[in-house]
């Protein structure tokens, strides 16, 4: 193996090796460059084309917060705070739209059936403190005309917002090039080098990228890159989910809103696409589309906008969420010093993009760790000592 020269610096900042160029490692790159640090990020493909690429780029903080999920709700509602003014930021240093939208986010009940479960959810969501409102099903028709006539209702969360997340990526991509950080795509990470228990760089083919730390951002394939041992490695698996995009007129949208239905969300972008989401399904790195699949999100999105039916499909596609046992993410430093975690964001990896930048990048520069990710350590997963494996 031979070492790649440009690497190390002299400087006081930290040098860094990012691993993965998805929102999460581009943003903490940015972040991380502008600060002064030497960058390096690496991609085993094109920047931005991973669950970045698949996803529907809801902040979804309040809608998407179900019983159970109550301990990540700090973190969504804390990052969904910074989006206006990290998408605001992110544009003038990309000189690029990132499209946040802000008419707010419908959850609507298509029959009486859906609407004690939807009436449940706004309750439970209520008691949570979540600013969500109750909408009569003539108030819902009212701001959303083309929705089945005989929709019964909806929960209503104005602050939920959405942007569009691929042009988030590449937003990114670009400001972090402009701020300093290098990005190698097609460069795959074989192995974190680890020398007395100190993670130093990143294998590359056969050359030693060195650094001082090393971010792992590698999304749902974090768990399969050599160098670490199992205690250390994270527990992040692919949560595969299929998705489609139908046309519509832009100066005509069938839709304002995003709009959750049973099964199914839709969510209007501002050039006329929609997009159908999502299925969540535990195939491995199978990234097929099914009949089944796809059959369900139109037939979803169709019971809830019929006009659908006149929609050309223009694409379909399928990303891998990164999950955990636990659905939230894995942030903060490892046992291996040097290493930092930045992964596993599951469903919410668009929401908690700037959340995860800031503090992640605090946490590489000051070694202090922001208060809002501390329960979100890899040892929340840790054997209990004495546990049976
Ligand atoms: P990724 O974008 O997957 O990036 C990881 C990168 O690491 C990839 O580019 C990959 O090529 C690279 N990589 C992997 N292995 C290596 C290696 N060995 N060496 C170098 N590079 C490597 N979130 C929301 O907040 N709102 C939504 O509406 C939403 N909708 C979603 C819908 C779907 C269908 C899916 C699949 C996800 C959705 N998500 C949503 C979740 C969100 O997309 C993810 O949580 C987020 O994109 C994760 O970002 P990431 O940068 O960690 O991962
Ligand atoms: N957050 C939407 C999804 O993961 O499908």
């Amino acid at each position: 193996m031979v070492s790649a020269p440009s690497f190390h610096s002299d400087s006081a900042k930290p040098t860094v090796a990012v691993i993965g160029a998805g929102v999460i490692g581009l943003s903490i790159a940015w972040r991380l460059a502008a600060a002064g640090c030497r960058v390096e990020v690496f991609d085993r493909g094109a920047a931005g084309r991973g669950a970045s690429h698949a996803a529907g780029g809801m902040l979804a903080a309040c809608v998407e917060t179900e019983p159970g999920e109550e301990s990540l709700l700090p973190l969504t509602r804390a990052s969904q705070d910074l989006w206006p003014a990290f998408a605001a930021a992110l544009e003038a240093a990309s000189g690029m739209a990132v499209d946040l939208r802000t008419e707010g986010t419908m959850v609507i009940a298509l029959n009486a059936d859906d609407a004690a479960k939807v009436r449940f959810l706004h309750d439970f969501q209520t008691k949570l403190g979540l600013p969500v409102e109750w909408l009569s099903g003539a108030e819902v028709r009212r701001r959303e005309p083309y929705l089945q006539p005989g929709v019964a209702g909806a929960l209503f969360c104005a602050g939920d917002h959405q942007v569009d997340n691929r042009k988030v990526a590449a937003a990114l991509h670009t400001a972090a090039l402009r701020a300093g950080a290098a990005v190698h795509e097609y460069a795959e990470v074989g192995r974190i080098e680890i020398r007395g228990g100190r993670a130093v760089g990143v294998q590359v083919g056969d050359r030693l990228f060195e650094a001082d730390r090393v971010v792992l951002a590698a999304g749902a394939w974090s768990g399969w890159i050599d160098g670490l041992s199992p205690a250390v490695r994270p527990p992040v698996r692919p949560v595969k989910g299929q998705m489609l995009c139908l046309r519509m007129d832009a100066r005509l949208p069938l839709l304002r809103h995003v709009v959750w239905t049973p099964g199914t969300y839709l969510i209007p972008r501002l050039d006329g696409r929609l997009l159908v989401g999502a299925t969540t399904e535990e195939r491995g790195f199978d990234d097929r589309l099914t009949a089944g699949g796809q059959f369900a999100l139109l037939e979803g999105a169709w019971r809830a906008l019929p006009g659908i039916a006149e929609l050309p499909i223009e694409e379909a596609w399928a990303g891998f969420r990164p999950g955990t046992r636990d659905d939230a993410p894995i942030l903060g430093l490892s046992e291996v010093e040097g290493l930092v975690y930045a992964t596993g964001h599951h469903r919410n990896g668009i929401l908690l993009t700037p959340v995860t930048a800031d503090s992640v990048a605090r946490l590489v520069l000051t070694g202090e760790s922001d208060p809002v990710i501390r329960p979100f350590a890899l040892d929340r997963f840790a054997q209990p000592k004495g546990a049976a494996a």
